[in-house]
């Protein structure tokens, strides 16, 4: 728990799964805002290893993975003091509510998640309960610390509404006020990324091609690599962003720069109008590894010091737990169990 007393705004939880390497879309989509929202929130992040493993995961990379998601939290600029960074396994709590929220949700709400319809595809009958359950998992961790804010993208909305009528039901069955509905905080800055081969789909860990993503460990011959190599159209850049309609790639690439350089996508485009896209790879690659550099630097340093990483998420471990126990306590005493 911080103790600096300006964290006036309410509490915020989120989290991201350790699935692999992190990309400049969760970079600019995520974690950078995590960064920010500490100055005015009390912020509770969470690598969320429970939720990896709803699809297989290797057991001999899992580990590492994790450590990998909370070193560039750390590397990004979350300050462990000030903050509670952890693992979601180490705090039984989540697993504990998950159960009872998934006794509160109805499968015909389940039923109209997207993102499961997504990532079972055609299987549906072979994904795990787990996918299926997937969003009373995530209505815990925010609850089980009472969480007032959400930070998410888009696409995580419908899990967060699903949160706030798990929160009304579970307090309408039990006839309590108990659980607060949370708000999502979908951020001004929160950029979408594109992949660098597609300017139509998300750039995402899970693209086979190394192309389609700048990995938050490139280095700059990498970085510059894969934007020289990034599709685009052959027309020049236009002046204004009405001018980027129906060209994707190109939209997407003025975007990271405006995401990079904190402008707007207008003044970025004054200044490169009538140009081709040469040179404006060229300042891009050398914008990126200027803003990149530092994080990079940090969380190789960090990768040869697992020791203090793992310190890292055993202290926020702890202290999310002393948050959370007080809560399930009363969740327990609430649902009828017998006290131990
Ligand atoms: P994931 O990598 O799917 O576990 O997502 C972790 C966080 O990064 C979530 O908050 C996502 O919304 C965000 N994120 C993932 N991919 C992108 C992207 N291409 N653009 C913007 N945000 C993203
Ligand atoms: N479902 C989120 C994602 O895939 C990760 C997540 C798990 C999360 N629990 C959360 C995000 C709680 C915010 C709050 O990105």
């Amino acid at each position: 728990m911080t103790d600096s007393g300006k964290k006036t705004l309410g509490r915020i939880f989120s989290g991201a799964q350790p699935t692999g390497d992190m990309h400049l879309g969760n970079y600019l989509g995520a974690i950078r805002n995590w960064v920010r929202l500490q100055e005015d929130y009390e912020c509770i992040y969470c690598v969320v290893d429970l939720h990896a493993i709803t699809t297989f995961q290797d057991p001999r990379l899992l580990a590492g993975h994790t450590r990998e998601a909370a070193a560039t939290y750390l590397a990004a600029g979350v300050d462990p003091k000030e903050s509670i960074l952890f693992n979601q396994s180490q705090v039984p709590a989540h697993a504990e509510l998950a159960w009872i929220f998934a006794c509160v949700a109805r499968m015909g709400w389940l039923n109209r998640m997207t993102q499961f319809k997504d990532k079972a595809g055609k299987h549906r009958e072979k994904a795990s309960i787990g996918l299926y359950s997937y969003p009373t998992l995530m209505a815990a961790d925010i609850l089980v610390y009472k969480a007032t804010h959400v930070p998410v993208g888009d696409d995580q909305k419908q899990h967060l509404e699903l949160t706030r009528d798990i929160a009304q039901k579970f307090n309408s069955d039990f006839g309590v006020e108990y659980f607060p509905l949370v708000e999502p905080l979908i951020l001004g800055g929160a950029t979408r990324v594109m992949s660098l081969r597609d300017g139509t789909a998300k750039m995402s860990k899970s693209d086979p091609s190394d192309y389609s993503r700048i990995s938050l460990t490139d280095d700059p011959d990498t970085i510059a690599r894969k934007f020289r190599k990034a599709r685009t159209d052959g027309e020049p850049l236009p002046g204004e962003i009405a001018g980027l309609k129906d060209r994707p790639e190109a939209l997407n690439l003025v975007t990271i720069f405006a995401a990079l350089a904190d402008r707007k996508r207008d003044d970025v485009l004054a200044d490169f109008a009538g140009q081709g896209f040469a040179d404006f790879k060229a300042a891009l690659t050398d914008l990126a590894v200027e803003k990149l550099g530092p994080l990079t630097a940090e969380m190789i340093r960090l990768k040869d010091d697992p020791g203090y990483v793992d310190g890292v998420l055993r202290d926020g471990a702890r202290r999310a737990a002393a948050i959370a126990e007080p809560i399930l306590r009363e969740v327990r005493d609430i649902v009828g169990f017998l006290r131990p």
